[in-house]
């Protein structure tokens, strides 16, 4: 269990509201090592996510590191702002429209999103595309167990992604930073893959906001923006959707931003990467192709030129 990451656990930021999490898989007060006396009110549950073999000899980042340096520009655009002001968004109850070509589209609270899903720990690499690397025990479950659950239907192409836009709990939309809603996409394989999850917490606990409660996407093997928090709408599309940062500069944001260290971005070089939390003065890795999952995606983009199509 938690024991193992070997991190200083501070849980300060871990308050959300209400724990969106699996009944089943709610494990009241029991969570071992963690120092659950410290939280108040109902996020004081654990979840007891399967553990998985995903990440296994990577070193998780801590959740103070996790929690503390973010990009959720709806919150703000500096690193600290999302822990700062995320509290601010009411995640309960909340729903998620789906809609386009489906068989059952409708708006879904996050107990049917949850109805019947086990939840797994994934511990992945996670790489921003301004250079810094993390690697983050997420709690979540396949994409594709919810789009099965609703039903793709034939001539669905695309996944389209929308974040909650509510300027009163949102100081950061306020500045036409993007073009709100935060809006992102992938090709249907893509998100069928079973690499891509849903993310509903980190470290055995809830989502804490700034991280994008209480419903995430994550794609391991792409940069971070394409991993899109807090989403109130997921639609089945047959053309490739506009998305939030392609759709602010395509030519340093492709649709696919596939991590490649071998594709500079115009302003930088991606061949390397520093991990968050080892040291200013630290030396930087190489980044890798599809950060790490070359092996589980690369037939994905077989005939594809990854330069041209980033
Ligand atoms: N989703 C929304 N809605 N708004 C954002 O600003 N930032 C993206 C992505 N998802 C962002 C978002 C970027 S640039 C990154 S690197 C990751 O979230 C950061 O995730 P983290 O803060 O959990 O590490």
């Amino acid at each position: 269990m938690a024991g193992r990451y070997k991190s200083k656990l501070t849980w300060d930021d871990v308050t959300p509201k209400s724990a969106w999490l699996n009944r089943r898989q709610l494990i009241a007060g029991g969570a071992g090592a963690l120092a659950l006396g410290s939280i108040a009110g109902p996020a004081a549950a654990s979840l007891e996510a399967q553990k998985t073999d995903y990440g296994q000899g990577l070193e998780p980042n801590t959740l103070e590191e996790i929690t503390s340096y973010n990009n959720f520009y709806e919150f703000g655009t500096d690193k600290a702002d999302p822990r700062r002001n995320a509290h601010m968004l009411t995640t309960d109850p909340w729903s998620v429209e789906i809609d386009g070509l489906v068989d059952n589209p409708g708006s879904y609270s996050m107990e049917d999103i949850l109805d019947g899903v086990t939840l797994e720990e994934r511990i992945y690499r996670f790489r921003c595309v301004e250079r810094w690397s993390m690697v983050i025990p997420w709690v979540g479950f396949e994409l594709s167990d919810l789009l099965n659950k609703v039903g793709v239907q034939a001539g669905a192409n695309y996944v389209a992604f929308e974040t909650a836009l509510r300027p009163d709990e949102m100081p950061g939309v306020k500045s036409p930073v993007i073009d709100w809603p935060y809006r992102e996409g992938l090709r249907l394989d893509e998100a069928m893959h079973p690499l891509t999850i849903m993310a509903t917490g980190l470290y055995d606990a809830p989502m804490p906001n700034q991280n994008g409660a209480p419903i995430r996407l994550v794609v391991p093997w792409k940069y971070g923006y394409k991993s899109i928090k807090s989403i109130v709408r997921i639609t089945l599309t047959e053309q490739q959707p506009p998305t939030a940062w392609n759709l602010y500069s395509p030519q340093e944001y492709g649709f696919f931003s596939n991590v490649n260290p071998e594709r500079d971005h115009p302003r930088w070089s991606q061949r390397f990467e520093r991990r968050v939390g080892s040291g200013l003065f630290s030396k930087q890795e190489p980044t890798l192709m599809f950060n790490g999952y070359e092996d589980e995606v690369a037939n994905l983009y077989q005939d594809m030129d990854l330069i041209e199509f980033h």
